[in-house]
Formats: structure tokens, C-alpha cells, sequence
């Protein structure tokens, strides 16, 4: 079996698109998972993976890779905060956003931190969705290390945590705003009608066709007008054919006029 062979078995089998993703880092990170298993070749890993669950944990594990803190990249949250989110507030009451790829939460609750700093008790609906299980267990759990809150000011942990056991804990009210879900970008069908989508630091492991594609899908996910804030190194170069204005760094609003009325919610994943 070859690498190709390998990755259509995994997709028949885990309903896993491993095309997608990049093939040198993929292909880097399979073959260190089998040589800690001793497998050659990658039929005996592939009947590993079926055989042993905690194998096959292991090995989505080391796909997802679950990096990530409050305010990742200040600057551009910053721009969230002073430019984004009072243009989308002019025309709307409540915003819908969805937190795609959202790994344990720390980036949906920065939005939401902001949010209620805006606009005090103001109920907007945002939703955030991760492949992995795992991750969104810590998110609905909503403890973090120190190290996650570097960039969050003292004020703001005063405001929306508890400091408990070297741990902190988010807030209960702010949780509540925040809905999480199982979504794999690459298999399930995306939701419709939303102001801002946030998806950042996922798509460098997508090959760049499936970049497209995802970018298109969030197009037609925004409402005319809505942004998607998207990562530092994933600039989308060929924005005007997928109907965005590039607005700040990072920011890219879909084309197309004033705000509409919000659509659906994901739908049933999987
Ligand atoms: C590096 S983290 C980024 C987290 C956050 N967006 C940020 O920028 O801090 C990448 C996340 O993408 C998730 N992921 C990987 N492949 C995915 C897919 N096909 N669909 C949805 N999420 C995926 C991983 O589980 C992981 O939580």
C-alpha cells in the first residue's frame, strides 16, 4: 500500500480527508507515529489503526494540532475590537459568528470577552466548531493554564476569570454565550447567515485546492458585508475572485452590500 492508498483507506474507513492536508508534513508526521510503532510499512498501520482505538486516537491527535491562546496575534484582535465589530454593531443589534476550527475555546471567548465589553449583556450568538472531541471538552470545561492568558490584561482577568489552584477559570456567564460543536471543515456542511467567521491558524495544513473551497464556503456562509478574520501567515491572495474586499490585515469582507438577515444554524454534524 502507498502513501495515496493509504490516505483513501483512512478516508473509507475514519471518514477522514487526509487529501486535504499537506502532503510533506502530513507524510512527515505519519511516518514518525509508525516508526514509534515499529509498522514499515503502511498497511500494517493502517490495520493498527483499525485494530487499536487508542491508536488511532493517537494518530488524530497528532493531526490536530490544538495550539493556541487568548488573543493570539493582539494587533489583529485589536482590530476586531476597534474596527470590525462597532462597523458590524451599526447595522445589527446581535451578531452571529462562528469560530471554526476553534481548539479549546480561548479564541470564541476572546470574541465573546470583547463582545460584552461592547456591549454589556447583549445575548450574540456564536458558535464554535473543532474536529477533535477532545478540544471541545476543555472548551465546554473552560479551566486554563497561566501561559494561555499572556496576552490578556489584568483588567480582563478580573472581569472574566477566577484564578483557582494556578488555573484560570472563565467565566460561567461568558460560557454560556458560546456553543461548541463537532465540525470537520474539510466533510460536514456549514451554517448560513453569519456577520463574522473566525477561522485562523488551520488552513496552512490544507492544500491549497481545499483552501479554495473552504474560502468560497465561507463566503457563501457570510451574510453580504459579514468578515472573515483569518491567520497572520494565511493571507488568501486570490480574495477578489472569492468575492472579499481585503479590509485590514487579516480581515476580508465579503462583497455584496448591506448586512442581511441571519440564516441558519450548522447543521446535525456526523
Ligand atoms: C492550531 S489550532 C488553531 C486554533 C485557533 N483557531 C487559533 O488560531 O488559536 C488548529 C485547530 O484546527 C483543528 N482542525 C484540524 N483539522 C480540522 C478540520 N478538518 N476541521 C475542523 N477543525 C480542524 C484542530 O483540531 C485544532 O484545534
Amino acid at each position: 500500500m502507498d502513501f495515496g492508498a493509504f490516505k483513501k483507506k483512512i478516508d473509507e474507513t475514519f471518514n477522514l480527508d487526509l487529501r486535504s492536508y499537506k502532503e510533506t508534513q502530513l507524510h512527515r508526521r505519519i511516518n514518525s507515529l509508525m516508526s514509534r510503532h515499529k509498522t514499515a510499512d503502511y498497511l500494517t498501520y493502517y490495520r493498527l489503526l483499525v485494530q487499536d482505538p487508542d491508536v488511532f486516537k493517537e494518530f488524530k491527535d497528532y493531526l490536530t494540532i490544538n495550539v493556541t491562546e487568548f488573543f493570539r496575534d493582539p494587533a489583529m484582535f485589536r482590530v476586531l475590537e476597534e474596527k470590525v465589530f462597532p462597523e458590524l454593531l451599526r447595522n445589527r443589534m446581535v451578531l452571529k459568528i462562528w469560530s471554526a476550527a476553534c481548539s479549546n475555546g480561548a479564541e470564541p471567548y476572546s470574541a465573546a470577552m470583547i463582545l460584552e465589553e461592547l456591549t454589556p449583556g447583549r445575548r450574540h450568538r456564536i458558535e464554535a466548531t473543532d474536529i477533535d472531541e477532545k478540544v471541545l471538552q476543555s472548551a465546554a470545561n473552560g479551566v486554563y493554564a497561566a501561559d494561555l492568558l499572556r496576552n490578556v490584561s489584568q483588567a480582563r482577568r478580573a472581569m472574566h476569570f477566577r484564578e483557582g489552584n494556578g488555573c484560570f477559570v472563565f467565566s460561567e456567564q461568558l460560557k454560556k454565550r458560546v456553543a461548541f460543536k463537532l465540525h470537520d471543515l474539510l466533510k460536514d456542511p456549514y451554517g448560513k447567515g453569519y456577520d463574522l467567521i473566525i477561522c485562523r491558524n488551520v488552513q496552512i495544513y490544507f492544500t491549497r485546492d481545499a483552501q479554495d473551497r473552504i474560502n468560497r464556503l465561507f463566503n457563501e456562509a457570510l451574510s453580504p458585508g459579514g468578515y472573515l478574520f483569518v491567520g497572520s501567515s494565511e493571507t488568501i491572495f486570490n480574495y477578489r475572485e472569492l468575492c472579499f474586499d481585503k479590509s485590514y490585515p487579516c480581515f476580508y469582507r465579503k462583497t455584496g452590500g448591506g448586512l442581511s438577515e441571519g440564516g441558519s444554524t450548522i447543521g446535525a454534524v456526523r
